[in-house]
């Protein structure tokens, strides 16, 4: 059951597309203030659970630390970051005595103290006291996320290519250094089914122009590597860089569709390009106006794009140059002690990302003016749906590939999101484990991390285990920094193993797609935590390694340097497949309980639930060559069970039709 009560003069997100009974009063477990914030506090015992919250550091359980919603570029997700890109307010409560989830409908900065200032106590603190709770109540927590998610409407639903492997980098500079990423990975006989374009592909920086001196047969290109099925991908930015004649400027600047300063001269931020202005995504009609330049590239045959810089990123503002740059000439010739250099200090650090920047526009929502950090959390949200909601006009029916950096609940209707930008570190590939389940419970379902990492230096043995737990994520994409190692597949010295394990994630591509597909359309988690399937076992609430990929098995990734094996917890006899290649791998029982499993380098370990049954592909390079008519079926105790296999053309939109499943028995 979902329940809402209002508070104030609600700013409509958009993010809710389905009704909720309406009360007067939140329950009365939750104590509610409200003055110019709005607090909720929640007294927990002290076994509850929390979940939820999506894009965020630290474990599943969120329960012993501060998260606060406010979409931030910071590239540096170390464990105390309270923000990263998104803002996802879905939280729920898993206690012996009650259950509950809470989604706050609220474009404002938002705290969840989860037991930190008061081990026994939920706090929750909006800054803008106008929002929607929704209370909602069920008797699982798997019931739970459903009715949310029925709440907030279906999940982006990405073409079926898009589960092949991409390969990314900041940037390919030119159309031969793209051309010879295809070449090396055909050579190799790697699978590979899409390059990135990061922002050099531009020119100046500037969205949808093409650098002609570096790419000058851009369109050949996208043409030579349909050819060979592989798509190209190009990356959008949320500043629009302020230049005479650049037709986007000036389209922009004469129509009014730019953020506008209290004076309503238009804002002017420092991004990639220098100073730009940013679109207001806010207002309807500059969404149309941008999202219709998407035709530029979908015009050329591009039929994926990634959005970024959306929080939105500020390097500088004029405002805030000004006022660094006064500071610094005020102490110029100084003898610097320690107060006035941590001073300098700051005055330049902060210039990047600055909140008081977030004070220094406007949008124009339907003729009214909102102060920009109002509204702060919408604005990647906005660019996403944008892009969206010209797709369906431009190429109706058609799936194009979109995810975004920033987001919020709602976004998750209109793109996919990759979870930023993390670094080659082992402690953010379990990072990238523990936060699949809780961006699934708030509709992101096509998601994944950078894998490999994207800043610092990889090394080859963290790349193969990244790969290990990557092929189970539909977003399977390898993205790094400028500057780093280059960590395409083919720089790396055991070749057969990474062979080995792209062909894995092409074997488990129809699986993974089946599973995806169905939580999309039937409003469910296609990676979960344990303690939601194993509701009796009270030691899987501890377990945050291992998680539940769909109905029919469950994963338990290798995240140490140098470990040739790990402890797994098996909540009921699972069979193990230990595999080092699509048709080689080991198979044993396991019995409930705790047991030590030994994965070298090379091997995957994917344990089968009993009763369930796993459909493996063969080999394939390209999700189209995937032969869905020997698939091998892997049961365990599924005597008389079946699988139903989701299946489709993988780029028309539609609606769940029967057709589509087949039982395999
Ligand atoms: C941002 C993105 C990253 C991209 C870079 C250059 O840092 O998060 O993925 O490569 O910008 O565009």
């Amino acid at each position: 059951m979902v329940r809402r009560v209002s508070y104030g003069n609600v700013f409509r997100t958009d993010a809710v597309v389905k009704s909720a009974e309406q009360m007067t009063a939140a329950p009365d477990y939750l104590q509610v203030s409200v003055g110019n914030t709005i607090t909720l506090q929640y007294n927990m015992d002290k076994t509850d659970i929390v979940y939820g919250l999506g894009e965020n550091v630290r474990g599943i359980n969120k329960r012993g630390f501060t998260y606060i919603s406010n979409c931030s570029d910071d590239s540096s997700h170390t464990e105390e970051k309270h923000s990263l890109y998104g803002a996802h307010n879905f939280i729920m409560v898993s206690s012996q005595k009650k259950m509950f989830g809470l989604f706050l409908d609220s474009p404002s900065t938002i705290t969840y103290d989860i037991g930190d200032s008061d081990t026994d106590l939920l706090k929750i603190e909006a800054a803008d006291s106008n929002l929607d709770l929704y209370i909602i109540e069920e008797n699982s927590l798997i019931e739970i996320v459903k009715s949310f998610r029925e709440l907030v409407g279906q999940s982006y639903m990405a073409p079926k290519w898009a589960f092949g492997y991409q390969q990314s980098r900041w940037s390919y500079m030119t159309s031969d250094e793209v051309r010879e990423v295809a070449r090396k990975y055909d050579e190799l006989k790697f699978p590979l089914e899409a390059i990135y374009l990061d922002i050099d592909y531009m020119e100046a920086y500037k969205d949808f122009t093409i650098n002609r001196e570096t790419f000058p047969d851009f369109e050949q290109l996208i043409q030579d590597m349909k050819q060979d099925e592989i798509h190209l991908v190009p990356i959008i930015d949320g500043g629009v860089k302020i230049e005479d004649g650049y037709k986007i400027y000036e389209e922009g600047k004469q129509n009014g569709y730019f953020c506008k300063r209290e004076d309503g001269t238009d804002f002017v931020a420092g991004v990639w390009p220098g100073k730009c202005h940013f679109p207001d995504f806010l207002n309807q009609e500059a969404r149309a106006w941008f999202g219709e330049k998407y035709n530029v590239l979908l015009e050329k045959g591009i039929d994926g794009f990634w959005n970024d810089m959306n929080e939105p990123a500020i390097f500088y503002s004029e405002e805030g140059l000004k006022d660094a740059f006064s500071y610094i000439d005020s102490v110029k010739g100084e003898n610097l002690d320690i107060n006035t250099v941590f001073k300098l200090r700051d005055a330049v650090n902060n210039i990047a990302n600055n909140p008081d920047d977030y004070k220094r526009f406007y949008h124009n929502v339907d003729g009214e003016k909102i102060r920009h950090d109002k509204v702060h959390n919408l604005f990647g949200y906005n660019m996403t749906r944008a892009a969206k909601e010209a797709f369906e006009k431009l190429v109706p029916g058609k799936r194009i590939l979109m995810f975004s950096r920033s987001s919020a609940i709602g976004a998750h209707r209109y793109g996919g999101i990759w979870t930023g930008d993390n670094a080659s570190w082992w402690s953010h590939l379990l990072l990238n484990i523990k936060m699949m389940p809780s961006l699934n419970m708030c509709g992101f379902l096509y998601t994944g991390a950078d894998i490999g990492g994207f800043g610092s230096n990889i090394t080859e043995d963290l790349m193969i285990r990244w790969l290990q737990f990557g092929m189970f994520t539909p977003l399977f994409r390898n993205h790094a920094a400028i500057g780093t190692r280059h960590q395409e597949l083919y720089e790396f010295k055991q070749k057969d193993i990474i062979r080995n394990m792209l062909e894995l994630r092409y074997a488990l591509v129809p699986y993974l797609y089946s599973e995806y597909m169905k939580a999309v359309y039937k409003n469910e988690m296609m990676f979960l935590p344990l303690s939601f399937v194993y509701t009796e076992d009270e030691y899987v609430n501890q377990v945050e390694d291992q998680l539940l990929v769909g109905e029919s098995i469950m994963i338990a990734p290798v995240y140490q340097q140098n470990a040739t094996g790990r402890y797994v917890y098996l909540p009921e006899d699972m069979l193990c497949l230990k595999m080092k290649g699509v048709s080689e791998y080991e198979s044993k029982v396991y019995e409930k309980g705790h047991h030590y499993v030994e994965a070298g380098l090379g091997e995957v370990l994917v344990f089968v639930r009993s009763g369930h049954i796993l459909p493996l592909g063969g080999k394939a390079d390209r999700v189209s060559r995937i032969d869905y008519n020997s698939l091998k079926l892997i049961g365990y105790k599924a005597e008389g069970k079946g699988y139903e296999l989701y299946n489709d053309d993988g780029i028309t939109e539609g609606n769940w039709d029967e057709k589509n499943i087949r039982i395999m028995k």
